[in-house]
């Protein structure tokens, strides 16, 4: 088992921003395991499988093949052999990632990647769940969130960077929704592990939040 941060907490707050700053201070790989259930997201909806069909999901989620490379210190995700990387990021499978991530059988065929995945490098390792229950045993637990009218705010800069036209009303909207569904969902909802420190980032800089989550890396070590 390497030394892995667990990195939780809602859509948008700033999790892989911060997780990937961290990694490369640290020399640690960054785990981004939502990308993991947006490959399985995009999977599906390729296949015109409907979100709420839990029976059908289930079933074709074993065709789904994901593995994770890193190239150029960046990490790559394979869906059938094939560099999803660029077809991930949109609200729609976001939404659907969000959707068909509650299925038992999407989840455990996802956590024993990342786990197999900890216990070979060091990580910094982003999600829903990492903390509470893919790596209850993580070296250093955090819990990032942010105002979800802020939050919203971000994702709508980021999709306006890439040339995405949005709607900040939508996307808060979208978001409070996944939310929601993130955490009241019955297998490892998302929530605060009780050993997690809590770093609130509505007015934090991406350096601040930085700063604080590596203060707290270099108490672990005393
Ligand atoms: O972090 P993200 O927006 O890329 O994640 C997309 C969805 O995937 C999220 O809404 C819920 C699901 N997810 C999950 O259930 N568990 C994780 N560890 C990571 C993501």
């Amino acid at each position: 088992m390497g030394f892995s941060i667990a990195i939780d907490g809602p859509a948008g707050a700033g999790k892989s921003t911060m997780a990937k700053v961290v990694a490369k201070k640290l020399n640690f790989i960054y785990v981004d395991t939502g990308a993991m259930y947006r490959a399985m997201a995009l999977f599906l909806l390729r296949n015109k499988i409907d979100a709420q069909d839990a029976e059908k999901i289930s079933i074709k989620c074993q065709e789904a093949d994901i593995t994770i490379k890193y190239e150029n210190e960046e990490q790559v995700i394979y869906l059938n052999n094939e560099n999803v990387n660029g077809l991930i990021r949109t609200e729609e499978v976001g939404n659907m990632a969000s959707a068909s991530s509650v299925n038992k059988e999407v989840r455990l065929k996802l956590v024993d990647l990342q786990r197999k995945l900890a216990q070979t490098a060091d990580v910094v390792m982003d999600g829903r769940d990492i903390g509470t229950h893919v790596l209850p045993q993580a070296n250093l637990k955090i819990y990032l969130t942010a105002d979800a009218g802020i939050r919203a705010q971000r994702r709508y800069h980021e999709l306006k960077i890439k040339g995405i036209d949005s709607n900040v009303e939508q996307i808060k909207k979208d978001i409070l929704e996944r939310d929601e569904r993130d955490m009241t969902r019955e297998i490892s909802p998302l929530r605060q592990a009780e050993d997690a420190f809590l770093i609130d980032t509505s007015y934090m800089t991406i350096e601040e939040a930085v700063d604080a989550i590596m203060k707290l890396y270099k108490s672990t070590l005393i």
